[in-house]
């Protein structure tokens, strides 16, 4: 790329990850929002395109583990932040939980989430079933706020290509979220897996297909991350996450600094100034102590050649690892590898993201301990039942025969969109919780978390205060 001595015409655009993925990805969640606040002022003056600070496990962990009212984050950031938009991760109908949620329950949280401050949603669907996302949009869209559809990316072979994931596939996606209305579209790589040359060949393919502005969100899980930003930014990506250096790399995002710097005077400088993320920076190697305890460091390596090799993703592994030692066949790891790949392939080819990468992982290791198929968990029966959406290859009839035999939620496969078959939740969730919940947001956030929120609310209103405080 030349150098250009104005500002260039096609900036890229960041957005910060560092108060949402960053922390997820190596804190397991636990940054707390106090310790977001003394940088609060500082991100809002750096010109990022947005700040991620909500969804995805932020929701979960902080009334489990961190006493905070799961909903005031981005109320209390919106007081530092004045004009950067804050964007939140959305897992389409499972929302910020780990289940589907009726469509009362999708559109009263969008509502909510618009009204404490969130200004664009990133929206996916663990296997790219868009209609997993529709009541999603349709509600961002009439709260007049930015919908982002993200395709997960995901393989079939070592690169891009092969049986499914190629790059028509990814093309005829992202049309198919710009014809729903998405007003930006994302890759999200989530497992690393996306390398530099592929980057550039799918931005360059997308750039043509797709009128909205392309964000890319990959991991540095596998150690490609920063060299796939580059090659995507060469192939005209508008938007890229990164997290600031202390909170990024390992399974976290690339770090912003080096993008920075790599880019400085090109045609796509981003203009940030890198003296001002040092002292960003600083405050969070100072708070770093405090959250020591959760760093995974029992590897020399930041970087997990695992994803490399097999595709498989780290967070995967480690779940198996502990699997395998409960059952004392942690010797059996090399053929789950294989099993896993076999499983995958049976199951018509799903991401491997949260859900389906734990019912895939917990499946293979029940095939290679008593056979395949023999016994089989419940949750791989919803899969091929369909209750999570449609696989990205049909599922072969007479595998799907044998795992729904006798099945009490059904034994054929629905074809209808998942949610369609759920009643409203909010009504009966109300009488269940009767006066524990004492706003709207309580309520809602029990639906989705009824065990944890309803330790969270007997301690909120413990001594008697009757309104939330946030
Ligand atoms: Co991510």
């Amino acid at each position: 790329m030349k150098n250009t001595k104005v500002f260039p015409a096609n900036p890229i655009r960041i957005q910060d990850n560092t108060l949402r993925d960053g922390h997820q990805s190596i804190y397991a969640t636990r940054m707390k929002t106090e310790d977001m606040i003394p940088i609060a002022e500082k991100m809002d003056q750096c010109g990022f395109w947005a700040m991620e600070v909500w969804g995805g496990a932020t929701f979960d962990t902080m009334h489990r583990f961190l006493g905070e009212d799961p909903w005031s984050r981005p109320r209390i950031l919106k007081k530092y932040v004045k004009k950067t938009p804050f964007t939140m991760l959305l897992r389409g109908q499972n929302l910020v939980g780990y289940r589907h949620y009726a469509d009362d329950v999708v559109r009263a949280f969008v509502d909510k989430s618009c009204e404490i401050g969130i200004d664009i949603f990133r929206c996916f669907d663990a296997l790219n079933d868009f209609r997993n996302i529709e009541t999603c949009v349709e509600r961002i869209k009439a709260n007049g706020k930015h919908v982002e559809g993200a395709v997960c990316y995901s393989l079939t072979e070592s690169h891009l290509g092969g049986e499914i994931y190629t790059l028509d596939f990814y093309v005829a996606k992202a049309k198919e979220l710009e014809s729903m209305g998405a007003d930006t579209i994302c890759i999200k790589d989530m497992a690393g897996l996306l390398s530099p040359y592929d980057a550039y060949d799918l931005f360059t393919a997308l750039k043509k297909e797709v009128k909205v502005p392309l964000h890319l969100h990959t991991h540095y899980t596998s150690g490609m991350g920063s060299m796939t930003y580059l090659k995507a930014i060469e192939a005209g990506v508008d938007i890229i996450d990164t997290c600031l250096a202390p909170y990024a790399l390992r399974t976290s995002m690339p770090a912003l600094e080096p993008i920075v710097a790599a880019l400085k005077g090109s045609e796509r400088d981003s203009g940030i100034d890198l003296y001002s993320l040092l002292e960003m920076s600083k405050h969070l190697e100072q708070i770093a102590p405090k959250y020591e305890h959760l760093l995974a460091n029992q590897k020399l390596s930041i970087i997990d050649s695992e994803v490399l090799a097999h595709q498989i993703p780290g967070g995967m592994i480690s779940n198996l690892v502990s699997q395998l030692k409960e059952m004392n066949a942690l010797h059996r790891m090399s053929e789950i590898h294989q099993e896993i790949v076999q499983t995958r392939k049976d199951m018509g080819y799903p991401p491997l993201v949260t859900p389906s990468s734990q019912i895939i992982g917990s499946q293979a290791v029940l095939n290679v301990l008593f056979g395949r198929y023999v016994r089989i968990s419940n949750q791989l029966k919803d899969l091929v039942l369909g209750l999570y959406g449609k696989t990205p290859v049909p599922i072969d009839k007479e595998l799907s025969a044998k795992i729904l035999k006798n099945y009490k939620r059904g034994q054929e496969p629905i074809t209808c969109r998942p949610a369609d078959l759920l009643a409203p939740e909010i009504e009966d969730a109300k009488k269940t919780i009767g006066d524990l919940a004492h706003t709207d947001e309580d309520l809602l956030a029990w639906i989705m978390f009824p065990q944890t929120m309803e330790k969270y609310l007997q301690e909120k209103y413990r001594d008697g205060a009757t309104q939330s405080a946030s």
